[in-house]
């Protein structure tokens, strides 16, 4: 018999990758292609999703071509795909309607701060389980409806769609057929209710969003609908939100199983089991997945808006390095921050402070810096930010975190990891499967029509590929982590 094969495309803030995965959960192929970020005015973030869905239709015939491989061949396709981007269509013409909002956007500051003082604020939170903030796409859908003429009405009429990028693709891919999302990024919209993981009717009018607009809920592992363009006959058997695709793809099924995925924000994950836990401690609630009608699983998730976006940042701003990688190597020439520290608060603050009036700061400059010490700074401004959600999480659960699973492009950074496992004070371990958020969209796909049959077989494909041991003198871990608080500090006060 012919070997069948699973695809995830992973649709992310800066690229869009389709990957090719065998039986074993091994990749056979990639294709990538990075999108344009437009940044019309400070705070505002962009993306053209006719650009995205450009780049899926070429890159699915790459992938398979380079795999060796053809369409029918192809069991399922899962989609993974960045969080809280918001985007409209036309539902006749199938073309986006102005450019989406990226989750980064923080244009929606003063229309939050209006609504939360509106009666029923609290409602909306309590029932979607998170904050009112500029990283969700319910304020950035009122946000569209309020600033393009007569789109209100259209949307009342079912003519305009809304969704998330697994929305915008699945609609794409089956040729307008299926308008749907799933219960995961659902939950990021702070329109769904937690409880019966549909819209809540007393959101949608907090908002003042048309019920017609919005796609049907599913499950995240269901088969949603067959392809007619990109992957012609293909079944797509799962979306996730991507952070939520990497816990799968970590096989964090077991309450207290966590990961950090450092992309270009960095987001860790708790599963917490069909329990819905809520924090006291600056932690989001969120649907982790849900397989066909079985419970939905829920997860803690500690969000961090700006990682691997700094290094970014420093290559394309301010010039100081090439290329990411080079960042390791400009660090290591120097042996500490030389007292300098860098909050990259450049979309407010989000896990655990969520404060979006934050700008970032950097501190401590003496003439002696160098951009080696600067460098420094940027990769340890991750380090310290994981740490304030692992103490967030910690505080949360009324457990102590022993290890740390890791993935995405910055665990590829030996020094960022091993100052990760430094100031957290637990080891740091990655798995051989680098790619967890294709994974996870791929294993939920196979599962989904039956290529693997449960989740003790995706579990058995998990093998460590590196550990980082923490060896930081204890006291001065305390001393640099009172330094970075004094510097968040500082981000605070700056706008008034
Ligand atoms: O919540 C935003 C997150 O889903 C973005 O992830 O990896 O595309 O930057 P990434």
């Amino acid at each position: 018999m012919t070997e069948r094969f699973v695809v995830a495309i992973d649709q992310g803030t800066t690229s869009t990758r389709c990957i090719v995965f065998d039986r074993r959960g091994q990749l056979v192929s990639l294709a990538q292609q990075e999108h344009k970020q437009f940044f019309p005015k400070p705070g505002w973030v962009e993306h053209d999703a006719a650009e995205i869905w450009r780049n899926v239709e070429r890159l699915a015939p790459l992938t398979l071509r380079r795999a060796g491989i053809t369409v029918d061949q192809v069991a399922a396709v899962g989609i993974a795909n960045q969080r809280e981007t918001t985007v409209l269509w036309d539902r006749r013409t199938g073309a986006p309607i102005g450019r989406a909002l990226v989750w980064q956007d923080t244009r929606t500051d003063s229309l939050v701060h209006r609504l939360l003082a509106e009666p029923g604020a609290e409602q909306v939170q309590q029932q979607s389980a998170l904050p009112l903030a500029t990283y969700f796409s319910g304020p950035r859908l009122r946000w569209m409806l309020d600033h393009t003429p007569g789109l209100q009405q259209r949307a009342e009429l079912g003519e305009v769609l809304f969704g998330t990028m697994e929305t915008w693709l699945i609609w794409k891919l089956t040729g307008g057929a299926v308008h749907a999302t799933d219960v995961t990024n659902a939950s990021r919209t702070n329109l769904l209710d937690v409880h019966t993981l549909d819209w809540s009717p007393e959101a949608l009018h907090f908002f003042g969003i048309p019920r017609a607009m919005l796609p049907e809920v599913r499950p995240s592992v269901e088969v949603f609908g067959t392809a007619t363009a990109a992957f012609p006959g293909v079944r797509i058997g799962a979306a996730l939100g991507d952070q939520q695709a990497a816990l799968f793809g970590q096989t964090c099924f077991t309450p207290g199983e966590a990961k950090c995925t450092y992309g270009t924000g960095s987001f860790l994950l708790l599963n917490t089991g069909t329990e819905l836990v809520r924090s006291d401690n600056g932690l989001l609630s969120t649907v982790a997945y849900q397989i066909g009608g079985e419970p939905a699983h829920f997860a803690l998730e500690g969000s961090i808006a700006i990682t691997g976006s700094l290094v970014q940042w420093f290559r394309d701003q301010l010039e100081l390095i090439t290329s990411a990688p080079e960042i390791e190597t400009l660090a290591r020439t120097v042996a500490d921050n030389g007292g300098c520290y860098i909050v990259p608060a450049f979309s407010g603050l989000y896990a655990p402070h969520w404060r979006s009036e934050a700008r970032g700061v950097i501190v401590g400059l003496t003439s002696y810096i160098t951009k080696g010490h600067l460098a420094r700074a940027v990769l340890e401004a991750t380090a310290w930010q994981t740490r304030e959600v692992v103490d967030a999480m910690n505080a949360d659960s009324g457990l102590t975190l022993k290890t740390l699973k890791v993935d995405g492009g910055m665990t590829a950074d030996n020094l960022l990891m091993q100052y990760i496992a430094d100031v957290l004070d637990v080891p740091v371990v990655r798995p051989l499967a680098a790619e967890t958020v294709s994974l996870g969209a791929a294993y939920a796909a196979g599962l989904a029509v039956g290529h693997w049959p449960d989740l003790e077989d995706l579990r058995r494909n998990w093998h460590r590929a590196a550990q980082w041991l923490p060896a930081m003198d204890p006291r001065r871990r305390d001393t640099e982590y009172a330094n970075w608080r004094r510097a968040v500090e500082r981000t605070f006060d700056w706008i008034r």
